[in-house]
């Protein structure tokens, strides 16, 4: 398993280009399936979780073309994912259990051909991770589901019937499944308290190009009127918000200067403000934020993670491991998962004061520095404040279990290579 080194202390300076977004090439890779025709998909991120996803529609049936262009200055892959005719219709335990997010060939494979196998994904380190939204609408759609052997089962005669569905939470994996299924039923569907993030607007947009009629974009109630048959289309994805977010902090935390080419700032108000109220200074340019550090003195900031617009869940670690070396006390409240502190007891090995309380909030008291170690990274998010916090720390942290960064962060060590980290991975064999 690699691993990666980091010598704490350069201030990181320069552009680092945002990639595709994957929690965006994740479902509209899927939505693929939702017509025999060629679909063809721009700007997906270099990443294991792509790999994995490609993996199991090939083994479906899919044609899967990979091209390489350059988009804006930047190496990104365009995919073209054909399926004429699948020749399975089961997601197997192995694929599910390497990438949660297989489960989204669900909706697809049930409208469109009705029938589908999907392995549960189970919980992981992050929480239970339920999906009883996603089965309960597809039930209100008139689909038949059984859970058999580990496998939800899914099966209708004819085809799914629109309905007036209301989530109990704005769940993105629940509304990107029943959109795309949606999209070929009988009827109207209408989601209530549907999620409102970007990835999900960027699904949206490419459904309706692909023949589809929804209604509601970036707002909590979505229309989708059905239609019989959805045809090819090339879609170009948005890029990564979260990335994007992320190395925002890696400039304030070293306290450099760091441009983020192709990041939009659209998608990043609530963490923006927070930086800017730590004592970032943000500026913005017509393909770029610009998050600058040099001479701030940072403090402390409350963040309580919420559905988008709010704070992103999946940023609470990387401003944890911010807040670890800023003047005073902020308060994390973690209002989506139930389990997403596991970095905390990492970062205190490095020196952090944080205390925990119950599964939901965390206060962390500013110190003045940490130290290298040896940490070990539990999931990908968290991962990636261990990284913040080693390039801050005095000496070396070495960050164990780096294939959870691959899954999600494309070209790790060369961008922030390019931006003067002194950071290597160290390849293990077995
Ligand atoms: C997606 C993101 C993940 C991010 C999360 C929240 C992808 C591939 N992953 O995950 O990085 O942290 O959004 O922004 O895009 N819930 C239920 N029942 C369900 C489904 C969800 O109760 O059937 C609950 C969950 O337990 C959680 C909340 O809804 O508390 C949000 O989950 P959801 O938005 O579905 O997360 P994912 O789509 O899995």
């Amino acid at each position: 398993m690699d691993k990666i080194k980091i010598i704490g202390g350069n201030p990181l300076f320069g552009k680092v280009f945002i990639s595709g977004a994957k929690n965006t090439a994740l479902p509209i890779i899927c939505a693929s399936l939702l017509t025999d025709e060629p679909v063809t998909i721009k700007n997906i991120p270099f990443l294991s979780d792509i790999k994995s996803l490609n993996n199991l529609l090939l083994q479906l049936g899919t044609d899967i073309s990979v091209n390489e262009e350059l988009l804006n200055g930047h190496n990104t892959q365009t995919i073209t994912y054909h399926t004429p005719q699948p020749t399975s219709l089961i997601a197997p335990y192995d694929f599910v259990r390497k990438m949660r997010a297989s489960y989204y060939v669900l909706g697809p494979l049930l409208a469109k051909y009705r029938h589908v196998e999907l392995s549960l994904p189970g919980g992981c380190a992050i929480g239970a991770r339920p999906m009883d939204i996603h089965l309960t609408s597809l039930e209100q759609m008139g689909a038949r589901i059984e859970i058999k052997n580990g496998y939800v089962v899914a099966d209708t005669d004819d085809r799914l019937k629109g309905a007036h569905i209301a989530f109990h939470s704005a769940s993105v994996g629940a509304t990107c499944n029943i959109l795309m299924a949606a999209a070929l039923a009988e009827g109207t569907t209408v989601i209530e308290n549907a999620a409102k993030e970007p990835e999900i607007a960027d699904l949206i947009r490419m459904l309706n190009k692909m023949g589809a009629h929804i209604e509601g974009e970036n707002t909590s109630t979505l229309t989708i009127y059905g239609v019989k048959k959805l045809h090819g289309v090339t879609h170009q994805i948005i890029n990564d918000r979260i990335e994007a977010g992320s190395y925002a902090v890696a400039a304030a935390i070293t306290k450099g200067r760091i441009e983020l080419i192709n990041a939009n700032p659209e998608y990043l108000k609530t963490p923006l403000d927070i930086l800017q109220k730590m004592g970032v200074k943000i500026e913005l340019t017509p393909n770029s934020i610009i998050v600058d550090a040099q001479n701030a003195v940072l403090h402390g900031e409350d963040i309580y993670t919420d559905y988008y617009p709010g704070f992103p869940t999946d940023l609470q670690a990387q401003f944890m491991a911010l807040m670890c070396v800023s003047e005073g006390a902020s308060m994390i409240t973690e209002n989506i998962w139930e389990n997403r502190f596991m970095h905390v007891p990492e970062l205190m090995r490095m020196g952090a004061n944080i205390n925990v309380h119950g599964h939901a909030s965390a206060i962390v008291r500013g110190v003045k520095k940490l130290s290298g170690a040896p940490v070990m990274s539990t999931d990908l998010r968290a991962s990636f404040s261990l990284i913040l916090a080693g390039l801050v720390a005095e000496g070396e942290t070495i960050v164990n279990r780096v294939y959870h960064l691959d899954r999600g962060y494309e070209s790790l060590e060369e961008k922030f290579k390019a931006v003067g980290a002194d950071i290597e991975r160290i390849k293990e064999a077995d």
